[in-house]
């Protein structure tokens, strides 16, 4: 009997604690939050929401800027502070977080061109943006207009280091008038 009530009361202590303490990789992700909002989901247009992104897809973006292999303005920097340890528990955190797509609001005829700009890109991205078929490939239902249009500039540029060569080629393949609505029909997007 007092044995039983002995471990029940260490049971609860110790859940007790193991609730007050983030673990390391809580405190790790929690440094992101300035910048990508809580649980990834971020309120800054040039932010990008990561949570719920695969976990393939966050570590290979971490390591690209670990070795310098991708341009960043920001993130470079930042990331060659981690460990490839730190760098696979931070991508392990975020992608068990939900995908919550921060849904932003467009003209009819704004979404109409960005859906017919966007025909080909529903092979890899799905029609909407929110149903990629793998992995390597990124949501962009929901996430940042802003954010979007930046990227595909990124890729169209040959002077910026993207290492992606499918993505270059599809994002040269648009009209540079399509671009804010390419931008613009993904963001409103909810699913
Ligand atoms: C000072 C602001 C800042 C902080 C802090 C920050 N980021 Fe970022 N993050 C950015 C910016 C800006 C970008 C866009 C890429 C760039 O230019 O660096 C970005 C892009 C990303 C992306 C790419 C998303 C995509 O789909 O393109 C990932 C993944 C990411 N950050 C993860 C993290 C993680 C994990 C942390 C915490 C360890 C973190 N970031 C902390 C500013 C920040
Ligand atoms: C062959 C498959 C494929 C096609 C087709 C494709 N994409 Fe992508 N897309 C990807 C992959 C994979 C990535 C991640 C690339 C990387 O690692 O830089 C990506 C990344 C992106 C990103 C960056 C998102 C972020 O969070 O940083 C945008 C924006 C994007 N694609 C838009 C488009 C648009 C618009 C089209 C059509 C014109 C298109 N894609 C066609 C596979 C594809």
């Amino acid at each position: 009997m007092k044995l039983s009530l002995f471990a029940l009361l260490a049971a609860g202590l110790f859940a007790a604690s193991a609730q007050a303490a983030p673990t390391k990789t809580e405190a790790l992700a929690a440094t992101c939050n300035n910048c990508h909002g809580v649980n990834g989901v971020s309120v800054g247009p040039t932010m990008p929401n990561i949570g719920g992104l695969s976990e393939p897809y966050l570590k290979n973006m971490m390591l690209q800027w670990k070795s310098g292999e991708r341009y960043s303005a920001t993130m470079g920097r930042l990331i060659k502070g981690y460990s490839e340890e730190q760098i696979a528990d931070l991508a392990k955190h975020f992608s068990k977080l939900p995908w919550t797509p921060v849904v932003q609001k467009a003209d009819a005829a704004v979404l109409a061109k960005g859906k017919a700009a966007t025909e080909r890109c529903e092979t890899c991205h799905g029609d909407t943006g929110g149903k990629p078929d793998d992995v390597d490939t990124p949501m962009l239902n929901g996430q940042w207009a802003q954010y979007i249009q930046l990227e595909m500039m990124k890729y169209r540029d040959d002077s910026v280091k993207m290492p992606h060569k499918k993505m270059r080629g599809n994002s040269k393949k648009l009209d540079e008038s399509d671009l804010s609505a390419v931008a613009q029909y993904y963001a409103a997007q909810p699913k």
